[in-house]
């Protein structure tokens, strides 16, 4: 059985960073989930599709010629790997990602990146839907000032405008349809190591989960 080691979290609570280092230590695959569901958005925005349609999101969910190419994320002929750190397309992320229809069609599509010599997932339920057998499970949080002021950082980095106090809202907004929806919540597995990242640097959370990882 191929290693997993799944972190899951709310947003911008550095799972992607984290999944990054943590994958690169130990050599192995990383599936960025959060991606899929942002292309799903970035689709469906291409191709005018409503964002409340949920046959023709999981339809656009299950054809999505997605490539995940080293660190570049392919749509088709498209190279949507900045395209789907928008805040709009990661807002209606957040809205296809509560359909269960979308869900279902990602699951085998998430699960194929399981190969040697082993992957590190990062999302929301990769330890509680998606990998339950997963070895290690990590949940990482930081508080909501914390991952404002992440995000405030990446979208400047990349360009993008952003605005502090919108970005709070955003948040708050983001963490109650990811704990409140009826299918696949975010929330720690039972047997997830909790981490906070508030007042902890990248290195020590990455320190912390390869202190963990016996295998
Ligand atoms: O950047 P942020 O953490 O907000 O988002 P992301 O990890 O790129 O994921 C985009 C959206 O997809 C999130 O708002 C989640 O609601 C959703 N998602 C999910 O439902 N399940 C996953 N395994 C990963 C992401």
């Amino acid at each position: 059985n191929v290693p997993v080691i799944t972190i899951d979290g709310p947003t911008a609570s550095g799972k992607g960073t984290v999944a990054v280092r943590v994958g690169e230590a130990l050599g192995f695959h990383v599936l960025d989930s959060g991606a899929m569901y942002r292309l799903v958005a970035l689709s469906a925005i291409r191709s005018g599709v409503a964002h409340d349609d949920e046959a023709a999101l999981a339809a656009l969910a299950e054809s999505l010629p997605a490539r995940f190419v080293g660190d570049r994320i392919l749509l088709g002929a498209v190279d949507a790997t900045d395209l789907i750190r928008q805040e709009a397309v990661g807002n209606l992320a957040s809205k296809v990602a509560v359909f269960p229809a979308v869900r279902d069609a990602l699951l085998a599509r998430q699960r194929a990146f399981r190969t040697a010599p082993g992957l590190v997932a990062d999302g929301r339920d990769m330890g509680t839907v998606v990998f339950p057998d997963a070895p290690l499970k990590v949940f990482l949080t930081a508080s909501v000032e914390s991952r404002a002021w992440r995000r405030h950082k990446q979208l400047i980095d990349k360009g993008f405008p952003a605005n502090i106090d919108d970005l709070r809202k955003d948040l708050a907004e983001r963490d109650a349809r990811d704990t409140q929806r009826r299918n696949a919540p975010l929330r720690p597995a039972e047997d997830a190591l909790h981490l906070d990242s508030s007042d902890m640097p990248v290195a020590d959370v990455v320190g912390a989960i390869l202190g963990r990882w016996t295998q």
